[in-house]
């Protein structure tokens, strides 16, 4: 019993990563599934691809390690966040597709809340804004939408999760209806204060409170997988939202640290200790990672797209063949020509929260092409997370660490990492690992178990790959970051 074995669940896919007792990965597997479309703006999973591609890569990860069942400690979970299902707790099915995290369909709903006056009180006791991205509207929707379900959820016949706790009941064989904090309070449903479900703002979403997961610390015990999944039964030990998680891999456990993660969008938590810090520049506070019942807090700016546009030059624009294409396309950019790109694809998350604005590109001339478009693509993303630093500053002030550290699959463009730090001004770490969500999802996990060190040892194994240091003088940043927020400012549908 000397392995741990990491799930991410993620938005386009779903993989098992095995970690030795020394946390170094020994085997992975990973499998894409169906993306639904059903209406402009809706995005939809179908929940038994969620569980049909984890068991699978689970399965396979173990079978390519070439190890036995009983080598298998501890099992973590991290996943995409927010999303939401809703299940018969008899039969174990679903009553409706997953509704995933970028799905708007309750933008209309959202704003008419705003309009009556609650987003005051919801993000006074969630940490969060009121916008489609979170839980609650969405669980809302299916109630309220979906032939026969609220008869059947006010009469205990249902639960709601959010994909880690969805992933539970299924692995345990519905034996465990549970999740941790750090997805409890992407729901919009969760009291970050009180640190329990808010019966206010589900009474004001008409959510049956029967219906809600029960909420353990991010290391815990969340069940027992059933016997025939893995050879015997193991216990899932540690559970943390993608973005939580990778903040823990990250070992930014110090208040003033911070990190971003660039995946499918970006996503920026700054370590706040104990306090929940109130934003006033539109980000959300947020659980970082709660251990021993004590809940570490984070501000957190959410960017829907960061990757997804290196993916659109791909199968959009049809400019490059593989994401990696995208860097030495981007390096033959004419300098002369500064084109402004502003990938508003689903509207644009913090700090501006604008759901109905779409992308646009300023700058065009008939001799901008395939380069300078690469360019400006990843040069928007260094833009969003300025947008992001700058509200961290604002927000806590001089008391934060002023060094970035980086994670996901863009950050392994040197020439992205670059000119991000040449748009903070600040240095951008790179870390040895950039497995960061799985390992800290592995950590949490492997150290419940008795197999993992505790927090600081752990911190102490963080290495550093390469640092970025900023190379721009500071008029020239100025000058750019100035023509980035002239273009959103045109984009956006209400001023900022
Ligand atoms: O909040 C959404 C986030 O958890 C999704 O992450 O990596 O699956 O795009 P990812």
């Amino acid at each position: 019993m000397s392995h741990v074995l990491a799930i991410d669940q993620g938005t386009t896919s779903s993989r098992a990563i095995l970690f030795d007792g020394s946390l170094k990965i020994v085997a992975s597997a990973q499998e894409e599934f169906a993306q639904h479309f059903p209406q402009s703006g809706w995005v939809e999973h179908d929940p038994q691809d969620l569980w049909s591609t984890t068991a699978g890569t689970c399965r396979a990860a173990i079978e390519r390690a070439g190890l036995g069942p009983e080598a298998v400690a501890a099992v973590g979970i991290t996943n995409q966040r927010e999303t939401t299902v809703v299940w018969d707790r008899d039969t174990g099915q679903p009553v409706y597709n997953a509704i995933v995290w970028q799905d708007r369909r309750t933008a209309a709903f959202c704003a008419r809340l705003r309009e009556q006056g609650h987003e005051a009180m919801i993000t006074e006791r969630t940490g969060l804004l009121l916008d489609p991205y979170f839980s609650g509207t969405k669980l809302a929707w299916i109630l309220d939408t979906v032939d026969g379900v609220r008869d059947r959820a006010e009469a205990g016949k249902l639960a709601f999760g959010t994909v880690d706790s969805y992933l539970i009941w299924r692995l345990t064989g519905g034996k465990a209806h549970v999740t941790d904090a750090t997805n409890a309070c992407r729901t919009m449903l969760y009291n970050i204060r009180r640190q329990g479900w808010d019966q206010e703002v589900c009474r004001l979403l008409n959510i049956p409170m029967s219906m809600l997961p029960e909420i353990r610390d991010s290391a815990a015990e969340f069940g027992m997988t059933r016997p025939d999944l893995f050879g015997r039964e193991v216990p899932i030990l540690g559970v943390a939202g993608d973005q939580q998680a990778a903040t823990v891999g990250q070992a930014v456990f110090r208040p003033g640290m911070l990190k971003s993660t660039y995946g499918t969008g970006c996503f920026a938590l700054l370590n706040t200790g104990d306090t929940p810090v109130p934003s006033q520049n539109r980000l959300l506070t947020t659980v970082a990672y709660q251990l021993d019942g004590k809940p570490t807090y984070a501000l957190e700016g959410s960017i829907f797209i960061a990757g997804a546009v290196v993916q659109w030059l791909r199968d959009g624009l049809k400019i490059i063949r593989e994401a990696a294409e995208t860097q030495p396309l981007a390096e033959r950019a004419d300098r002369g020509q500064e084109l402004y790109l502003v990938p508003a694809f689903t509207g644009l998350g913090a700090p501006y929260w604008d759901a109905d604005c779409r992308g646009a590109i300023y700058g065009l001339t008939r001799s901008s092409g395939p380069a300078e478009l690469a360019r400006a693509a990843l040069e928007s993303v260094a833009f969003q997370t300025r947008d992001l630093w700058e509200a961290m500053q604002a927000d806590w002030g001089a008391g934060g660490e002023a060094v970035l550290r980086v994670d996901g699959g863009m950050s392994a463009s040197d020439w992205t990492m670059q000119f991000l730090a040449d748009m903070l001004g600040a240095p951008v770490d790179r870390p040895e690992v950039l497995e960061t969500t799985a390992l800290g999802a592995a950590w949490l996990a492997g150290m419940k178990a008795g197999l993992y060190p505790g927090q600081e040892e752990f911190a102490r194994g963080w290495a550093l790959e390469r640092r970025f240091e900023p190379a721009m003088d500071d008029a020239e940043r100025a000058r750019r970051y100035a023509g980035w927020k002239d273009a959103v400012a045109r984009t956006l549908t209400r001023s900022a």
